[in-house]
């Protein structure tokens, strides 16, 4: 499975190193059969350990430039990073990124051959029309990105579950995701208020290929605890 942890704007520098050094240590001294990636905030950008994965939760489709705020491929390559996160649903509704700067950005990371983790997701109101409404909402969200792309993974999180303490269900992942085996052959992850009290259920759907965890990967034990359950 892939346990992907996204501490959005939590955790410092330090705290972040911390992080790290405690993770490695309970893998060194009791490892998974996981794949496990970090994003920290940019601020805590290091580079990668030899079980740990470090991405970034975005960054401009540049080399460096003229982008106030950002970051491109200069600053990231100064900690080895080629993984990185793209339309997460709080920066496409939160900072406003569209469907085309996502597309650009996605194009650009792909031709510099980054692993991409492409978050998809609907709002309640989607969810409340029904399944098809779903997937018509969800297929949109693919303008413009290349699905055949070799080192995609595509992280289904819907927004009405992200940080609500309500998970979608194990019916409504499990329908979810085999629609969107129905094109997309990269790996896929669940996202949205996955913690130690579903994680094995919703690793046990078919098509789930592993977890994008938020508030309960925050704590590095809390996060290897989930990963020991479904190990
Ligand atoms: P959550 O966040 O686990 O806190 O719901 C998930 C995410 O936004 O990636």
């Amino acid at each position: 499975m892939i346990f992907a942890a996204n501490f959005k704007t939590n955790h410092t520098r330090i705290s972040t190193m911390q992080y790290i050094m405690q993770l490695q240590e309970m893998l060194d001294t009791n490892p998974v059969n996981h794949q496990v990636m970090i994003f920290p905030p940019m601020s805590a950008l290091l580079p990668s350990t030899e079980a740990v994965k470090v991405g970034t939760q975005n960054a401009w489709h540049t080399q460096n430039g003229a982008y106030t705020g950002e970051i491109g491929l200069e600053q990231l390559a100064e900690f080895d990073i080629d993984t990185i996160l793209i339309g997460h649903s709080e920066r496409r509704n939160i900072i406003g990124e569209s469907q085309e700067l996502l597309a650009q950005k996605f194009d650009y990371f792909a031709k510099n051959n980054f692993l991409i983790i492409y978050c998809i997701g609907e709002p309640i109101e989607v969810r409340e029309s029904g399944e098809e409404a779903v997937a018509e909402y969800l297929w949109d969200q693919f303008d413009g990105i290349d699905i055949n792309y070799n080192r995609l993974i595509v992280a289904y999180e819907p927004i009405w579950a992200i940080g609500t303490g309500r998970s979608a269900t194990v019916d409504e992942i499990n329908s979810t995701h085999n629609e969107l085996r129905k094109r997309v052959k990269a790996p896929l992850l669940y996202g949205g208020s996955v913690n130690q009290n579903n994680i094995v259920d919703i690793c046990k759907v078919s098509n789930v290929d592993g977890v994008l965890v938020g508030s309960a990967s925050l704590d590095a034990k809390n996060f290897y605890e989930m990963m020991r359950l479904v190990n």
